[in-house]
């Protein structure tokens, strides 16, 4: 059996599904039940309505905010130490949570941060994607902002507000609210360029954050914080946009993807150009990649998608990895 966090092989452990370090790294213990006895599909609106409150997220998804109570876990309105993210039962994201697994597994070994998450079986079968939060440190909050609130672009009632920017605009603001960090930014490519990969279209102004980790007078962004919301969305939408925000400013293409229609390296040159990366940064980024396409092409094989999702998976990937090689 492969484990429900790393994915590995599991010679011996407590419990057949996990190693007992990742249980560790995830829970702090591997006394906490890793069984989910509740049921977020059959909670009623109104209590999930009460758990979520409190929680500053939404979206299509429902999400459940859950902390460890006397070594269980259990859905709460305060102080929770997790988000639990149960595939949606009848629309049409089949497997969404070990779709996400696997995408933030392979994001990990690209080397993108990341909080530790797993999957979770719930009391129907099926297994719910849990991610520890990253908000919350030893004693204190750390402050997080995504991109909508950073650049203080204001909600419209059909979510089509987190649409309205570009990568180049999310780069620049970037530089700007890290005191010209590049480091930042070089990142935040690198986050980009691997969601191209994996063909997540919803890399929008919501799943873009950055957080003060350590506040000075100035109140300047140390960094990007650890990556979410990474997953194959091609897989349920055939016809999505490559990026979910255009790549540059005020509509501009490349000469190349107006010549071929589609996006290449050269793009991510340009994009880099305009906010501070040069071409050979790029480089290394994709070099990177290419050198993990045999633990890529492992991962997938060992997660839990069904056969044929991790068919349809991988050949989205692939293509997308013959563009980065070219
Ligand atoms: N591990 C985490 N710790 C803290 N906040 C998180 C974490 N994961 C997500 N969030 C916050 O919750 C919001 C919703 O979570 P996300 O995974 O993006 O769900 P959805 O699929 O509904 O967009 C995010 O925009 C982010 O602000
Ligand atoms: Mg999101
Ligand atoms: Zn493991």
């Amino acid at each position: 059996m492969n484990c429900q966090i790393c994915l590995r092989s599991i010679k011996k452990s407590k419990y057949p599904e996990y190693h007992d370090a990742c249980l560790r790294d995830f829970f702090g213990s591997v006394k906490v039940n890793p069984y989910l006895d509740f049921s977020p599909a059959t909670m009623s609106v109104e209590a999930l309505a009460k758990v979520t409150k409190r929680m500053s997220i939404s979206g299509v998804q429902q999400k459940l905010s859950v902390r460890v109570e006397d070594k269980k876990v259990l859905p709460t309105d305060r102080n929770g130490e997790f988000i639990l993210k149960p595939t949606p039962s009848d629309t049409g994201f089949e497997m969404s949570s070990e779709n996400e697994h696997l995408s933030m597994l392979i994001c990990k070994h690209m080397g993108v941060e990341s909080v530790p998450f797993g999957l979770f079986r719930l009391p129907n079968g099926t297994k719910a994607y849990m991610i520890k939060r990253f908000d919350k440190g030893a004693s204190n909050r750390i402050h997080c902002e995504d991109f909508c609130q950073i650049m203080n672009i204001n909600k419209t009632p059909d979510g089509s507000f987190k649409y309205e920017s570009s990568y180049e605009e999310v780069g620049r603001k970037m530089l700007e609210c890290t005191g010209g960090n590049k480091a930042v930014v070089y990142e935040f490519m690198k986050r980009l360029i691997i969601n191209f990969l994996i063909q997540n279209g919803d890399y929008h102004l919501k799943n873009i954050s950055l957080q003060v980790l350590n506040p000075a007078p100035e109140m300047l962004f140390d960094g990007m914080t650890p990556n979410y919301d990474s997953l194959n969305t091609r897989l349920y939408m055939k016809h999505e946009d490559v990026f979910a925000l255009d790549l540059l400013a005020n509509k501009e293409f490349t000469a190349e993807y107006e010549k071929l229609g589609f996006y290449t390296n050269a793009d991510f040159y340009e994009l880099g150009k305009r906010i501070g990366i040069n071409r050979n940064s790029i480089d290394e980024i994709i070099s990177a990649i290419r050198i993990k396409e045999d633990e890529i092409r492992d991962l997938i094989d060992a997660s839990y998608l069904s056969f044929s999702l991790k068919e349809t998976y991988s050949s989205l990937l692939f293509k997308r990895m013959d563009i980065l090689k070219s």
